[in-house]
């Protein structure tokens, strides 16, 4: 019974938080600065505005923790703490439940840490929160569920993670986030699903990952109106697939490998296009110049980098008919000097690999079928030679 109690005791208050807490937010927010974690657990001092002028804004010195324990923001009045600043504190593990008592927290910072690992549970608690940044991690990938809390989640960024995967529920029940930041991870690709629940998203960078293909005609983002591609491998980008994309305004497609681009396509499939960015890419000049007279002429504007370089109306082309880069090929992969950004042999040839591993599997699939049919082939045989 006396070990029971204080659990109790404090279910009870997170009961009273998350149901009754009036979250209040100032014109001019002050941050209070703990020297420890220690120190906050220590606090006696209310966060609620109404009762104290020292602020509801919180961060912390030097260092926190590496490993944040359950319930590790738990202590006097935190309910009424509106953010809660992380950055750059070698955080390596939270545990799940860290953030349970935090139910009025707004803006969560956790940028510049070691963190690899999330769970369905590392944001339980935190129902209100508006903007999650995770900037600078270590995280590889999303789980199932990762921010299901957050229905009133606006702003998400995961940039600068090495994300190579995002199970196909990560995003469940983000239904009001507006902008999601995915740029310089090594995505090759997402599973279509995994943008099901985005029903409110508006901005998308996915800029500095590993796709080749996109594969976006096949998510349904309706509202979308900034997409970022900027930074990959694709070599191509088909305009005139089926997509969803009836509001995009800004497209990024600049330092990828692009040759061709059916701006025809484009115009229809994307009638709200005013910016696209195609800097940076293998346009031959004479393809570019016809691409950016028909553009121009359709009222888009086309930002140019005024390189050094050739150029058209300044954005760098090829005046050779030479292709880039060729995955077919197993030798040695010619890059030109000119135009590449956050690319070099080593990346190169990790994709080449994927690639190739890729086709494999592909290759033995058809040879399956291949031996299914040789198989039916013989059965008819066999029955033709007993019908004689
Ligand atoms: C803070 O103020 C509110 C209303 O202004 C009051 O209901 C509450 O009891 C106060 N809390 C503390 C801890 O003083
Ligand atoms: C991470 O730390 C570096 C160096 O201190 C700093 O320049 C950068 O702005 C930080 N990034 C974020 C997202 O806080
Ligand atoms: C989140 O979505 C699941 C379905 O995936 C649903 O059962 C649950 O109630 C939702 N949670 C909130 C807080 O809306
Ligand atoms: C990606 O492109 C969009 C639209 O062109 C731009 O607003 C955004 O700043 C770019 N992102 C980065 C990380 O540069
Ligand atoms: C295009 O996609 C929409 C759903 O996003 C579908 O209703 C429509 O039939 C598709 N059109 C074609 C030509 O495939
Ligand atoms: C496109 O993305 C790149 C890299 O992220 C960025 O530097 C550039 O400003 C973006 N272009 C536009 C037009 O926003
Ligand atoms: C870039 O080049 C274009 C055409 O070559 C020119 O109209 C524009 O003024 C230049 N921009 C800058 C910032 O120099
Ligand atoms: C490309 O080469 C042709 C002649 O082969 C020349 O007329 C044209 O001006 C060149 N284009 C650029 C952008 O240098
Ligand atoms: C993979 O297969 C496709 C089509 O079968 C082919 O065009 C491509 O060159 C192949 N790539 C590699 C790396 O073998
Ligand atoms: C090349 O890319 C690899 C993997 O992306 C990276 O580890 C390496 O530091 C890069 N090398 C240079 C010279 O940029």
């Amino acid at each position: 019974m006396g070990i029971y109690f204080p659990i109790i005791l404090i279910a009870y208050a997170n009961i009273q938080g998350a149901l009754s807490t009036e979250c209040v937010e100032v014109d001019r927010p002050k941050t209070r600065i703990f020297p420890s974690l220690v120190a906050f657990q220590g606090n006696k001092v209310p966060f609620d505005p109404r009762n104290s002028s020292e602020g509801n804004y919180v961060s912390f010195g030097l260092r926190v923790v590496e490993n944040l324990p359950k319930n590790a923001f738990l202590t006097f009045d935190s309910e009424h703490i509106i953010k809660l600043d992380l950055n750059g504190k070698s955080i390596r593990r939270i545990s799940d439940n860290a953030f349970f008592s935090l139910s009025c927290l707004k803006y969560l910072t956790i940028n510049n840490n070691s963190l690899s690992v999330l769970t369905w549970k590392t944001f339980d608690g935190i129902q209100n929160l508006k903007e999650l940044e995770l900037i600078g991690n270590k995280l590889t990938e999303l789980p199932d569920k990762a921010f299901t809390m957050m229905t009133r989640l606006k702003y998400l960024d995961l940039s600068d993670n090495i994300l190579y995967r995002i199970s196909p529920f990560s995003f469940d029940n983000l239904s009001s986030l507006h902008y999601l930041k995915l740029g310089k991870n090594r995505l090759v690709y997402i599973q279509p699903e995994v943008f099901n629940p985005l029903v409110s998203l508006r901005t998308i960078d996915l800029s500095f990952n590993k796709f080749i293909d996109s594969g976006s005609e096949k998510w349904v983002l309706p509202n979308l109106e900034i997409l970022n591609l900027s930074g990959n491998f694709l070599r191509n980008f088909d305009t005139s697939l089926n997509f969803s994309f009836r509001s995009l305004q800004k497209l990024n497609l600049s330092s990828n490998y692009l040759t061709k681009l059916n701006v025809h396509s484009l115009k229809v499939n994307f009638q709200k296009l005013t910016v696209i960015d195609l800097n940076h890419n293998y346009w031959h000049c004479d393809d570019l110049a016809s691409m950016l007279h028909y553009l121009i002429d359709n009222r888009l504007r086309i930002p140019s980098r005024n390189t050094t370089q050739i150029n058209e109306m300044g954005i760098d082309c090829e005046n050779t008919t030479q292709i880039p880069f060729d995955f077919s090929e197993t030798t040695t992969v010619a890059i030109p000097s000119s135009s590449i950004i956050a690319m070099n042999v080593t990346a190169l040839n990790e994709l080449k690999i994927e690639h190739q591993i890729r086709n494999l599997s592909m290759k033995n699939d058809e040879i399956l079928l291949e031996i299914s049919g040789v198989r039916k082939l013989l059965i008819f045989c066999l029955l033709f030679l007993l019908f004689l």
